[in-house]
């Protein structure tokens, strides 16, 4: 069994035991499970060259200033150092053009300047036989800083005028003049991606090509930056990923340490490994940044919106800046005639920000639903009814009608799934023994995207049926729904289908972010089988059965020949078709309606006063995420969702020294994430309407939206049980005292 053909030969037990009547939608395990679970997939850092060197980087130890000097003399003499790369010595690694197509957040290049901009940063490479030896030769390496003190506060203050994202009506007018207003500041904090696995490179040089096997949710985006930033055609560079070990968009773009691995190899004239620390990876890879929102929102005596602004803002870097974009939701969402949605940042000294899962939406679905709570309690509405009255068909930022909403359906059939009508709304009321249970709700929503796409689609003499594109799958079930989706377009059995993906050798394939990945590859796929079937048909045209042959099931009619058959007769070895689709903002049908997911989420939270603790006991998710194409991985997608907002809403928060700008819980024991005895039981359903306004089968995906809302339902649960309003996540014990 090869671990990059995914699905070839793998036992009917495993793939075809609860084969269904109809393969989109079923609930199938994942294609490459037993891989995983047996140990036979092959991660980034698993991969070994006989005379590879591994890399080890030496890291700032202050966060402002320049690197005065690098003393490498201590270290240059160590067993199995082979060499010490600084600015001197790293080579030529190019800045990208301001104006690329191609995406990177860390603007500037390692290693070509002496400034240093964040705590952390790389500032010399060391390469070596074995990894502690290079580990022992980065700490013998002496580095002399001119150093200034470093800037981290979390408060802020708009650096420029806020940019106005989004606008209608008259805002502050209609805010005056209404009967009920909210008008609060929420904060989230920075969190740090922690996927299982660590990013990592393993980058090798033949002659003018590189090949490199890297932890990317992209890539195509990863080849070019590599051939931009190295200044190597774009064709002499291949990028691998074939497994993950998850990423939530923290492997979206390239890092410093993939170009310094890369150039590091073509210095040495040997392969290199660099494996990112858990430590580096609170530093060097990116993190979701800090939010300031200050909500204001003003409704009439009986709920309807009357005023919505959203002003946020949140830190950029010296070293590069990636939007967060809060006000991402707040244009649509809800009915209301007057709104502005305003979005600054301010400059502190930290490693750059980067997507974070549901990016913008999350941390600003925390701030909008909570104020949306805050607004049900002041007019002593029920937050469920509020969401209700102000339900709209049409996004009203666009101007044009939703291709397909049900938020009204996802808060009614999770109210009666949890039992809301039950609530009863005043604080400490609920009860459970010695246990105070609070009830909270809230509403979520993502955009529906597709992006541009290739994919080959080819029908061996075998029998089998290989699909292959250069796409990822982040453990999120692309094998899988690929395998399912040639196997409903060819009807060919999904035992007989094999994957291929994560290489750029393959057809460019969309990037495994933003919940576009699934939508994205439909209408290939599905371009791709019909090429392929038509060069079949015309194959089976020469073999002279009589009759126009048709396909169907797997088989050739008039004969009923297994399309292998038909293959092996006519001495063709296989036929191979192409499919290629634009993304939806070249389509001018998807520019006429609003594409987004829906959802709600209810949260029983359980207080118990007299020893402090709390803890999230059950979630409810309804979620509208269009037709879904693999019940089993979708749910999974949702599920862990569900249990990073409960790592959001009461765990997650990287901190930072004042003085030295440097994280102080950067690892995993200091740095809280949900562990099992934390992490309640969550009841998802999905609403399933397809929406044809995406793609063939009407899939959205179901990334992020998962994520969105949990906290504000979180927090008002919180407040319900305890009576305390919190603002600033985490919420901490401390805050409910
Ligand atoms: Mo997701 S933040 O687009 O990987």
């Amino acid at each position: 069994m090869t671990d990059d053909i995914i699905g070839a030969g793998l036992p009917q037990e495993i793939i075809g035991a609860a084969l269904p009547q109809e393969i989109i939608g079923a609930a199938l395990p994942r294609v490459e499970g037993p891989l995983k679970v047996t140990g036979h997939a092959r991660y980034t850092a698993d991969h070994h060259y006989p005379d590879m060197l591994v890399a080890v980087p030496v890291c700032a130890t202050v966060a402002v200033g320049s690197v005065r000097h690098v003393d490498c003399n201590a270290a240059r003499g160590m067993p199995g150092v082979h060499a010490i790369l600084t600015r001197e010595s790293i080579g030529n690694i190019a800045r990208l053009p301001e104006k690329s197509r191609l995406k990177i957040d860390e603007k500037v290049p390692p290693l070509q300047d002496d400034e240093v901009r964040y705590y952390g940063q790389f500032v010399a490479l060391v390469l070596a036989d074995t990894f502690e030896q290079a580990r022992d030769g980065a700490r013998a390496v002496r580095v002399d800083y001119a150093a200034a003190a470093p800037d981290v506060r979390m408060a802020m203050t708009p650096d420029g005028e806020p940019e106005v994202a989004t606008e209608r009506g008259d805002p502050e007018a209609a805010y005056d003049g209404a009967a009920v207003q909210v008008d609060e500041t929420w904060c989230t904090p920075i969190e740090t991606h922690n996927p299982m696995e660590l990013h990592a490179t393993v980058a090798r040089w033949e002659g003018d090509r590189l090949t490199v096997h890297e932890t990317t949710q992209a890539v195509v985006n990863h080849r070019g930056v590599l051939a931009a930033m190295l200044q190597v055609p774009e064709e002499r560079v291949r990028v691998v990923t074939t497994h993950l070990g998850g990423g939530f968009g923290g492997k979206l773009w390239p890092w410093t340490h993939s170009l310094l691995a890369a150039q590091a190899a073509r210095v040495a004239g040997r392969p290199v490994k660099l494996v990112v620390t858990r430590q580096m990876m609170f530093r060097n890879v990116g993190h979701r940044t800090n939010t300031q929102q200050r909500i204001r929102l003003a409704a009439g005596a009986d709920g309807r919106l009357v005023s919505l602004r959203h002003d946020f803002i949140h830190h950029d870097s010296r070293a590069g800046v990636s939007e967060e974009s809060c006000g991402e939701a707040t244009g649509y969402l809800y009915a209301t005639p007057n709104l502005r949605v305003t979005a600054a940042t301010c400059r502190r000294d930290l490693g750059v920000n980067t997507a974070m899962r549901g990016p913008g939406v999350v941390p600003g679905m925390f701030a909008l639903e909570s104020a949306m709570n805050e607004l049900a309690d002041r007019l002593a509405m029920d937050p469920l009814a509020l969401r209700l009255v102000n339900d709209t068909a049409r996004d009203e930022s666009k101007d044009v009608p939703f291709s397909s909403r049900h938020l009204r359906e996802c808060l009614e059939l999770g109210a009666e799934r949890f039992g809301w009508a039950r609530r009863d709304p005043a604080i400490g009321a609920m009860r459970d023994g010695d246990t105070i249970l609070g009830w909270g709700m809230a509403s979520a929503t993502w955009p529906g995207t597709r992006t541009k796409a290739q994919v080959s689609l080819s029908l061996h003499d075998d029998g089998t049926v290989r699909v292959r594109s250069a796409t990822q799958d982040i453990g999120t079930g692309t094998y899988t729904v690929l395998a399912q989706m040639a196997a409903h377009e060819t009807g060919v059995d999904i035992a007989r289908v094999s994957v291929e993906i994560g290489d750029t050798d393959l057809p460019p394939g969309p990037t495994s972010g933003g919940s576009m990945a699934t939508a994205s590859l439909v209408p290939a796929v599905a371009m791709a089988a019909r090429h392929a079937i038509r060069q079949l048909l015309d194959v089976a045209g020469r073999l002279e059965e009589g009759g126009e042959p048709r396909f169907a099931g797997g088989r050739v009619t008039p004969g009923g020949l297994a399309f292998g058959e038909v293959l092996r007769r006519a001495g063709v070895e296989r036929v191979e078709g192409q499919g290629i689709s634009k993304g939806s903002a070249a389509d001018p049908r998807a520019k006429e309606v609003s594409i987004r997911s829906f959802g709600a989420h209810f949260v029983e939270v359980a207080w118990q006063p007299a020893m402090a603790r709390l803890a999230v006991r059950r979630v409810v998710s309804v979620i509208d995420g269009g037709k879904i194409v693999n019940a089993r991985t979708a749910r999974n997608q949702i599920e862990g969702a569900v249990q990073m907002g409960v790592g959001m809403a009461l765990f997650e928060e990287t901190h930072y020294d004042a003085r030295y700008g440097s994280p102080v819980n950067g690892n995993l024991a200091d740095y809280l994430v949900v562990t099992h005895a934390d992490a309640p039981a969550v009841d998802v359903t999905f609403l399933d309407y397809p929406d044809q306004a995406l793609n063939e089968y009407g899939a959205r995906g179901v990334g992020e939206i998962g994520l969105v809302g949990v906290a504000p339902a979180i927090t008002a649960a919180v407040y319900h049980a305890t009576g305390k309003r919190i603002r600033s996540l985490p919420v901490k014990i401390e805050d409910l005292l």
